[in-house]
């Protein structure tokens, strides 16, 4: 995550020379030119369908030289060079494959999400809504807009302090604030700021040492999922969790219980702001009102939402009260499990230069 160009593509091209090495006899008809479909999951200035220049890193990647750099050309050369003989005939966003992937299963998916490490949304609009676009309008009459939503910030956003330490704290201060109030590569963080906050101004989990406590990471999303779900009579989950984790041992029955109550909240928040995402797409797709009769699905692919089972279903719930119950009955999210590969590959093949 914070080498340079050439080690990170270096990176992706022997693993894709060890999964041809590994799939034994080529499988390309004819012995034809391996074609790839290539998720690139962070801002591009996408110049065609295969070249884009990427904008800047998220997600805590710090791979500098990279920034303004074509990354399908960059992938290419380090490909070349580890004798890897595959062209790239897509670029595509995750939330760009999961929409593409989607939609391909069920023609009414209309909007991709991701949530996981990170998270973004992308949708089909009307190309002549897009006043950016210039020239000939494609044939369909739509297009994708990956919204990069991650971005988003307004001062309306529910901020508090430790969301600003962390913001502070990360690679990119003062972008991705959207992001990082939402995906699973923050939420872990988040509450651990708050129970070393807690473990300062009180005694509630006996004298801690603040090590482990104030290293940033240490709590991972995953712990905070297993914490949350804790069904044991005594919390025995999360007793070892903040044990193995933070370090914070023999926790009374109370604190547990307030722990748990911390991972609702921040999860809570978490589900609430993505839903407030997915039905502002829905609204400026003018989708989603009773009365509508068309079905509005919207694909989503991540660990957040695939594994966190009271964030989906926080998510869910909140999408029925924001859009009411009327209105919300023709819409549904459905899990697009490696929607992202997946999208990819599909679009590679339509795009392959051997499809004629
Ligand atoms: C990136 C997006 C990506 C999202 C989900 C964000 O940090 O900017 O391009 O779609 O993460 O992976």
């Amino acid at each position: 995550m914070s080498g340079n160009a050439e080690e990170l593509f270096g990176f992706i091209a022997s693993a894709l020379a060890k999964f041809i090495a590994d799939e034994g006899p080529t499988k390309v008809l004819g012995g034809k030119q391996r074609e790839l479909g290539f998720t690139f999951s962070f801002p591009v200035r996408q110049t065609s369908i295969a070249s884009g220049t990427l904008i800047k890193w998220t997600k805590e990647f710090a791979v500098d030289d990279a920034v303004g750099e074509d990354v399908v050309a960059e992938l290419q050369k380090a490909m070349e060079k580890q004798g890897v003989d595959m062209r790239v005939s897509a670029l595509i966003n995750d939330t760009v494959g999961t929409l593409a992937a989607g939609s391909y299963n069920d023609e009414d998916v209309v909007i991709g999400v991701i949530l996981g490490t990170g998270s973004n949304a992308a949708y089909v609009e009307k190309a002549d809504a897009i006043p950016k676009l210039k020239g000939e309008l494609p044939k369909s009459g739509n297009m994708v807009i990956n919204t990069e939503w991650g971005n988003f910030f307004s001062s309306r956003l529910p901020t508090t302090e430790y969301d600003q330490a962390l913001d502070e704290e990360s690679v990119n201060p003062r972008e991705q604030i959207f992001e990082k109030l939402i995906s699973g590569l923050y939420l872990g963080d988040i509450v651990r700021r708050v129970l070393l906050k807690i473990a300062t101004r009180c005694s509630i989990f006996g004298d801690v040492d603040q090590t482990k406590l104030r290293s940033p990471f240490v709590l991972r999303t995953p712990d905070v999922s297993a914490m949350h779900h804790d069904e044991t009579p005594d919390l025995s989950i999360v007793a070892e969790k903040l044990a193995e984790n933070l370090k914070i041992a023999d926790t009374t029955f109370e604190a547990r219980k307030m722990v748990v109550e911390i991972c609702d909240i921040v999860t809570s928040r978490s589900a609430r702001l993505a839903a407030a995402g997915i039905v502002g797409i829905i609204r400026k797709m003018g989708r989603g009102t009773a009365g509508d009769k068309r079905r509005t699905v919207i694909a989503i692919d991540g660990g957040l939402f695939e594994h966190y089972v009271e964030f989906r279903q926080c998510l869910e719930s909140t999408l029925v009260e924001l859009l009411g119950e009327e209105a919300s009955e023709s819409v549904s999210v459905k899990l697009t499990k490696d929607g992202s590969g997946l999208g990819a590959a599909l679009i590679a093949a339509a795009h392959s230069q051997y499809a004629n």
